[in-house]
């Protein structure tokens, strides 16, 4: 049997880099070169390639960008506390979700999280973006889908495809990676199309900062789920796929 060793081991230790990077560290252009190479080789539905994608490693732009302020939403506070596990105990006995030590105290508290709600102040981006000094979005043209796709789900899988290469390649070539969300939040998404000169119809599927971080990362827990609580055997349902010994 072919085992894939170095495949999966690129897999297993690509993460979320959420701390600061050198700001005078950047990504070598030959590095860079190869990380949108995966990104080309993505599979996408219908072969559409439907993803354009911006640079951003001009700092006076990254300053720009730093300068949006974005209020976190209602939505994400409340939805964010179902995930949330509260110890590095229940995280590991759940297998999913995260773990709370890095969101604000009121986010954590059931009692509290109205008033997180209303009071949540507006933060720059920069505080996002942590000193990364290369930014990529992913954008896609919002007129296109796929064909006979609702909602052009097949789309935004093919979207997930090209994340997930260029972050499997920067995983191997040692660059960190970590994905920002609020770059496809309205308000956030309009101003950063203004800066960059974006058209209206093309809209941001996501934004991943890239780089070096300043410091070895402390350690964190990361959990998945055991295969045989996700894998059903031929009906749903069914558990125990017997494995040749
Ligand atoms: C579509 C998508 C959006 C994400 N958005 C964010 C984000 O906005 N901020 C963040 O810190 N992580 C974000 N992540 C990273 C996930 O939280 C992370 O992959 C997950 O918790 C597993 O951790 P790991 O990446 O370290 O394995 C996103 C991941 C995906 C696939």
């Amino acid at each position: 049997m072919i085992v894939m060793t170095d495949v999966l081991e690129i897999i297993q230790q690509r993460h979320s880099a959420r701390v600061p990077f050198d700001p005078n560290h950047r990504v070598p252009q030959e590095a860079l070169r190869q990380i949108l190479e995966a990104a080309r080789w993505a599979p996408t539905a219908h072969n559409m390639q439907n993803f354009q994608i911006l640079l951003i490693d001009d700092k006076k732009i990254l300053e720009k960008i730093g300068n949006i302020k974005s209020r976190v939403s209602a939505t994400f506070i409340r939805e964010n506390y179902l995930q949330l596990s509260f110890s590095e105990e229940e995280l590991l006995q759940k297998r999913v979700g995260i773990l709370c030590t890095n969101f604000p105290l009121d986010w954590r508290d059931p009692a509290k999280i109205e008033k997180a709600v209303r009071e949540s102040m507006p933060r720059p981006l920069r505080e996002r973006i942590n000193g990364s000094p290369l930014l990529l979005i992913v954008i896609y043209d919002s007129r296109k889908r796929a064909p006979a796709s609702e909602g052009d789900v097949l789309g935004f899988i093919s979207l997930g495809c090209v994340m997930e290469n260029m972050w499997l390649m920067a995983q191997s070539l040692g660059i960190s990676v970590h994905v920002l969300s609020v770059f496809s939040g309205d308000d956030v998404e309009k101003e950063v199309k203004r800066i960059l000169h974006v058209p209206e119809h093309m809209k941001i599927a996501f934004a991943a900062r890239m780089g070096y971080p300043i410091s070895k990362p402390a350690r964190h827990l990361r959990v998945r789920r055991d295969i045989e609580t996700f894998v059903h055997h031929n009906l749903f349902g069914n558990s125990g796929f017997g494995w040749e010994k």
